[in-house]
């Protein structure tokens, strides 16, 4: 029975990042651009109704929804080399074509404009799917349309499918050089829907993507073709074992569940090695792919996808290594050995201090330049830095009331301001419950009564995440 995910892009960001990310998938499963199946592509064994459906002649159609409020991104996917592979009826470009002027509160009204139209596609493609899993929303934070349409769509999934899991790949900004002046408002908007709306959001930052492609890459400012295809490699590894699934971890509520203990703390990291060939043009060759090395190579700050700064006490809540190739399961065994040994990954002190593992197949129709290659999804408390930092820069910026009149236009500020105050509180709780999950008594903090019931709160969110199991029915 297959668990499908129907993918949401809003704005540009997250269709430059689909955009990228559909041509990858058609080509691991050898769909061609016009969505047949190639000739060569007989091997069978992978999952392609995860996220594909048939058409009546039997081409495959990605579940994806195509949102912008200005037409300029989903006009290029609809000229581009693989316009054909969409279904038409699963574009959504906003009337007057105009964005959201990186406004999260014009990208929020416009939603409650908009919704319906919306919400109507998604229900169609979720009435053609026989056993849905979830949805996957692609976007940025730090604009109008990604973040306050995006943070409105949220809210209302969470209404409609309460059972389904909900997914995100969230593009935080460059905190040092953004584009975006507002972007710590936005961010901070955003932060709310993704703490309270989203079942697990993998964050990815721009300072830390084009560190990354420009270490790669040797050029001094990667363009977003190239950081997106950074993002497109994580998605696609990401999602290795739904759709060539294994014994283990091949739905996304065994991931989920796997990596989140207490529900909301379930902002992850990546981390991914190496980055070449196939992946990143021009890139230079890492010399020795052993599955100790890569999975040591996983675990070295630089080469995560978000720019954290780790304290004393910051650790490891949980990781979940998705390692492709060529591999003996001794290899895994030893190499789990040896980084134990070797303490090269601190974990929290209340749980299960131990990496998983998840092996799976790699197209067999794309050439592998490494004998192994590896993603790591993880949950580590320093991404609690990201967030003092958004937090931080909102409060530089309010205190001066900067830029304050575009918002105030917006309906969900015409009254008050009460909606920065909200968002501030819900952030700056979630960022305490990352440090709190750095002390041994997280789950049952003694002393005062205030503290037992927070530790009661964090038993019963584990009962909690131990029932998105029942997310599978
Ligand atoms: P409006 O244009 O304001 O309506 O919203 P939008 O959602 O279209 O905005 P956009 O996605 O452009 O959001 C701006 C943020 O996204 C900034 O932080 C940009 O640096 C970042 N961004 C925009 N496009 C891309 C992209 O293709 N890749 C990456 N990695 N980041 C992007
Ligand atoms: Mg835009």
């Amino acid at each position: 029975m297959p668990r499908e995910i129907i993918t949401v892009q809003a704005g540009q960001c997250g269709n430059s990042i689909g955009s990228q990310f559909w041509p990858q998938l058609c080509q691991e499963h050898g769909i061609s651009q016009d969505g047949n199946l190639e000739d060569f592509a007989t091997e069978g064994g992978d999952r392609k109704d995860v996220f594909f459906y048939q058409s009546d002649d039997t081409r495959y159609i990605p579940r994806a929804i195509l949102i912008d409020l200005e037409p300029r991104v989903l006009n290029g996917i609809q000229t581009g080399p693989y316009k054909n592979i969409y279904n038409p009826e699963n574009f959504f470009v906003g009337k007057n074509g105009v964005g959201a002027a990186n406004n999260w509160g014009d990208g929020y009204q416009t939603g409650e404009l908009v919704h319906e139209e919306v919400m109507e596609m998604i229900d169609r493609e979720a009435d053609g799917s026989d056993s849905l899993e979830g949805f996957m929303m692609l976007h940025s934070i730090a604009g109008g349309t990604g973040s306050g349409l995006g943070s409105f769509l949220l809210e209302r999934l969470n209404d409609r499918f309460p059972k389904k899991i909900i997914q995100t790949y969230s593009v935080f900004p460059d905190t040092q050089n953004d584009n975006v002046v507002v972007h710590p408002y936005n961010s901070l908007l955003s932060m709310r829907r993704l703490t309270q709306n989203a079942d697990s959001v993998v964050v990815l930052d721009n300072g830390a993507l084009s560190r990354i492609a420009a270490d790669r890459l040797h050029v001094q400012e990667p363009s977003f073709q190239q950081t997106n295809q950074l993002v497109s490699t994580v998605m696609s590894a990401s999602t290795t074992p739904l759709r060539y699934p294994g014994y283990m971890h091949n739905d996304l509520v065994s991931i989920v569940a796997s990596l989140i203990p207490t529900p909301r703390c379930h902002f992850l990291m990546t981390s991914y090695t190496p980055f070449t060939g196939a992946n990143v043009e021009q890139a230079k060759t890492v010399r020795k792919t052993t599955v100790l090395d890569v999975m040591r190579r996983l675990l070295q700050p630089k080469n995560r996808m978000v720019s954290t700064i780790p304290g004393k006490k910051s650790c490891y809540i949980s990781i979940l290594n998705v390692i492709q190739g060529d591999v003996d399961p001794t290899d895994v065994h030893k190499s789990l050995l040896r980084i134990r040994e070797r303490k090269l990954a601190t974990f929290i002190p209340w749980g299960p201090a131990s990496i998983q593992v998840a092996l799976t197949k790699k197209s067999p129709y794309i050439p592998m330049n490494h004998r192994v290659s590896g993603l790591m999804l993880a949950n580590h408390t320093s991404i609690a830095t990201l967030f003092k930092r958004i937090v931080r820069h909102y409060d530089t910026m309010r205190k001066r009331n900067a830029f304050m009149e575009g918002y105030k236009k917006t309906a969900p500020f015409a009254d008050n301001l009460n909606e920065f105050d909200e968002a501030k509180e819900v952030v700056t709780d979630l960022i305490a419950e990352y440090e709190a999950a750095e002390n041994a008594d997280y789950l049952n903090p003694e002393g005062d009564q205030a503290a037992g019931e927070a530790g009661d709160k964090r038993v019963t969110n584990l009962k909690m995440s131990n029932q998105q199991q029942s997310k599978a029915d």
